[in-house]
């Protein structure tokens, strides 16, 4: 067992996904077809699994989030999941931050066939500019999904801290990567930004945070959950 556990996803997770999606996730055609739209347009398959989204979305429920931010739109997958849970709010919203325009094309024609352009912005720059520009204009956010270019995770959890208020719920995607995270001498940038990531988060005295491992179709994997607990200093 342990040996297969660093090789491709079992099977067997994939069709409990696939059980668990047949219970718990309508058949929707609208993110069917964003999910072909991201392969045909030869973006990796990296969108959250169905299972995933819904849990963003019930998870913004929970918190009673009005106002989402996104960092890493890709093909805008989960950014409908979370729309759908604010469009009908006061002040529902979600920006969602992508610095590829090719996928900002595409996640815009998917925002728009899903109708959500009114609730959906898509800033479409490097995400540590977008950030120093939400900043600047003093946004805040309930809910931050982090699901963007790994190595940069320190850096754009140094900028949502200014984005969140006492409440702000942070969901970070993808904190094992195979296991690799435990790897305290590797040379993947994607690794070190996640461990630094959980160096410096861990350490912050007014965020109380856990993380689960999780397998499925996407793998081995897992999402990072944090409540700020006290306004962060601005
Ligand atoms: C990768 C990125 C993701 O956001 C994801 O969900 C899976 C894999 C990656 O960069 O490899
Ligand atoms: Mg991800």
């Amino acid at each position: 067992m342990s040996a297969s556990l660093n090789q491709a996803p079992l099977p067997v997770w994939t069709a409990v996904d696939d059980y668990i999606n047949a219970h718990y996730v309508q058949p929707d055609q609208i993110l069917d077809s964003v999910l072909i739209s991201a392969a045909e347009g030869g973006l990796p398959p990296h969108s959250v699994a169905p299972n995933q989204g819904k849990l963003l979305q019930i998870l913004i429920q929970i918190s009673k989030s009005a106002r989402i931010l996104e960092i890493g739109t890709l093909a805008g997958y989960s950014t409908i999941w979370m729309a759908r849970a604010v469009e009908h709010l006061p002040g529902g919203r979600v920006i969602s931050l992508e610095v590829n325009a090719h996928n900002a094309q595409i996640a815009k024609a998917n925002i728009e066939l899903a109708s959500l352009s009114q609730v959906v912005t898509i800033m479409v720059a490097p995400a540590l500019d977008s950030l120093d520009q939400l900043i600047q204009n003093k946004e805040q956010f309930d809910f931050i999904f982090i699901d963007a270019d790994k190595p940069n995770n320190p850096n754009y959890l140094q900028r949502v801290l200014k984005l969140s208020h006492a409440g702000t719920v942070i969901v970070a995607d993808n904190i094992v990567r195979d296991g690799k995270v435990t790897d305290a001498a590797s040379t993947d940038p994607n690794v070190i930004g996640v461990r630094a990531f959980n160096d410096a988060l861990s350490k912050i005295s007014y965020v109380n945070s856990t993380q689960v491992q999780t397998v499925g179709s996407k793998g081995w994997d897992g999402f990072g959950l944090s409540l700020i607990t006290a306004d962060p200093p601005k």
